[in-house]
């Protein structure tokens, strides 16, 4: 993450400075001239606007978000403000600014500072010399009353946990490879404080996965199963939250191939892997008293000599027979043993994460990720209460027994694909058998990836998943206190 942020420390008459206001009624605290409050009046026409003030030795921007309609609308808004500002300020080359909330709730100043560090997000690691441009700013200050330093510490961390998870989306195949995200996934573990267990090939052999090792087949790099732990000394719950995350960290669809326009982006395909890392580890670090656990199965997906084939009949990790009827739904076949896996834990409840189907990308596009339940329907509930306050949302698809009979094999337990219709449905459907527990499937197909920056979120890799899981999670406390 390239933003430091902290509490404002002392007042100085040089810093450049943010103030969040909601209407002119709010300008009197902001102790400005006659002339530069007439200016401001002046050139305020519309309801979120930006006005900046060139006072020589720094400059001032007057952020009007009078927004009306629900919290989470009101949210989203400041977050855009934050990010619209941001381009102002690394225009005008700034490296520090201080956020003043004058007349904003603690949680609309802190969205406000998302827009502004997530908009600030850059993936420069292969810019060489010149073309490397970091953004002018670095570092910002929140002046609020409300906003305690325990506050900015969780925001920080989560803030870090969305950029690592895009930095993993963002890295190259040649470098992000199954046995390099279960690193990354190490690495996070012990500067978080939780526990990270990486299964090799030969461990995950020895195991059975069957659907990690089908895929893997194709593969000159050997698989890996990673399983991260946080479970604090004192939690609110017996039975674990269970995240499981797709890490194909590149999918050429494999014998099945994909044509080549299809494939450009398909490094994107571990962005479940990324946003389960990413959660974990914020969750962790700011030390939520709640026991969770991440599952991370990772593989590319590529033809070759022993690649997996159409036709191919694959034993399950859980003992199921699938006949493999196109390789490139590859997704399903590795989270089915991670799902199978995630047994073992008697969860409270599973979530898996995926970018899983281009038909979930094609019915809903980009702006929220489809999300499908079994048998946890005040637990879907919270986590689209969740989606919405972080605009992380989610669409409901229906999950009727119907869909499974698409998936019906002539001559092994169930197929791996459905027919045309209902792609992302009968691809939870086969999900669905592996499971014995209240689970949630997720597919994040479109979101996870960025063919054009939209705000706060840079073309490439979102980070979506990682603010959902932490404020789901954060929010199973919270109501515990307020109950
Ligand atoms: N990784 C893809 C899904 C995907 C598509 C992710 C677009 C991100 C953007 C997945 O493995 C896949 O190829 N799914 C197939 C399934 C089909 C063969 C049943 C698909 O959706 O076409
Ligand atoms: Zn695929
Ligand atoms: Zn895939």
């Amino acid at each position: 993450m390239n933003t430091v942020i902290q509490k404002f420390l002392k007042r100085s008459n040089t810093a450049d400075t943010i103030f969040l206001i909601k209407t002119d009624s709010d300008l009197i605290d902001l102790k400005l001239s006659d002339l530069e409050l007439e200016y401001i009046k002046k050139e305020h026409n519309a309801k979120n606007e930006i006005i900046e003030i060139n006072k020589y030795k720094s400059r001032n921007y007057v952020v009007y978000s009078e927004t009306k309609g629900a919290d989470f609308d009101r949210l989203e808004v400041m977050r855009k403000n934050g990010h619209t500002t941001l381009s102002l300020l690394n225009k005008a080359k700034t490296e520090k600014v201080v956020v003043v909330s004058v007349n904003s709730s603690k949680e609309e100043t802190l969205a406000f500072c998302e827009g502004v560090v997530l908009g600030n997000y850059q993936f420069l690691k292969y810019k060489t010399g010149d073309k490397n441009k970091p953004n002018s700013l670095n570092k910002i200050e929140i002046n609020s009353s409300e906003i305690t330093k325990q506050d900015i510490n969780q925001f920080k961390i989560l803030a870090e946990a969305v950029c690592y998870a895009r930095d993993y989306v963002n890295e190259p195949d040649s470098y992000m490879t199954a046995v390099q995200l279960a690193e990354e996934a190490k690495s996070l573990g012990k500067t978080s404080g939780a526990k990270v267990e990486v299964f090799n090939k030969k461990k995950i052999e020895s195991l059975k996965m069957g659907g990690l090792l089908a895929v893997n087949r194709g593969s000159i790099d050997p698989p890996t199963f990673t399983i991260f732990e946080w479970k604090p000394k004192k939690s609110i719950n017996t039975k674990p939250y269970v995240f499981v995350g797709k890490g194909v960290v590149y999918d050429t669809g494999g014998l099945s191939l994909k044509p080549s326009n299809a494939m450009d982006t398909m490094k994107c395909d571990m962005a479940g892997a990324a946003a389960v890392i990413g959660a974990m580890y914020a969750i962790a670090k700011a030390k939520l008293p709640v026991h969770v656990i991440g599952l991370i199965p990772a593989t590319d997906n590529r033809p070759d000599g022993n690649a997996y084939t159409p036709g191919d009949v694959v034993t399950m990790y859980d003992g199921s027979t699938v006949e493999v009827l196109n390789t490139d739904a590859e997704g399903r076949m590795i989270l089915a043993d991670a799902l199978t896996y995630a047994k073992k834990y008697d969860p409270e409840l599973v979530i898996d994460i995926a970018t899983l189907t281009g038909a979930a990308a094609r019915a809903i596009g980009p702006q929220a990720m489809v999300g499908m339940k079994v048998n946890s329907d005040s637990e879907f509930d919270k986590l689209k209460v969740s989606g919405d306050f972080v605009h992380e949302r989610i669409v409901e698809f229906p999950m009727y027994e119907e869909y499974a009979e698409q998936l019906k094999s002539e001559i092994a337990d169930m197929k791996n694909i459905g027919g045309i219709d209902a792609g992302a449905i009968t691809a939870a459907k086969f999900l669905e058998h592996f499971t014995d527990y209240p689970y949630i499937h997720l597919d994040i197909a479109a979101p996870a990836f960025l063919s054009k920056a939209n705000s706060y979120r840079p073309i490439g890799g979102t980070g979506i998943g990682v603010r959902l899981f932490y404020d789901f999670i954060k929010s199973k406390i919270d109501n515990l206190s307020s109950a």
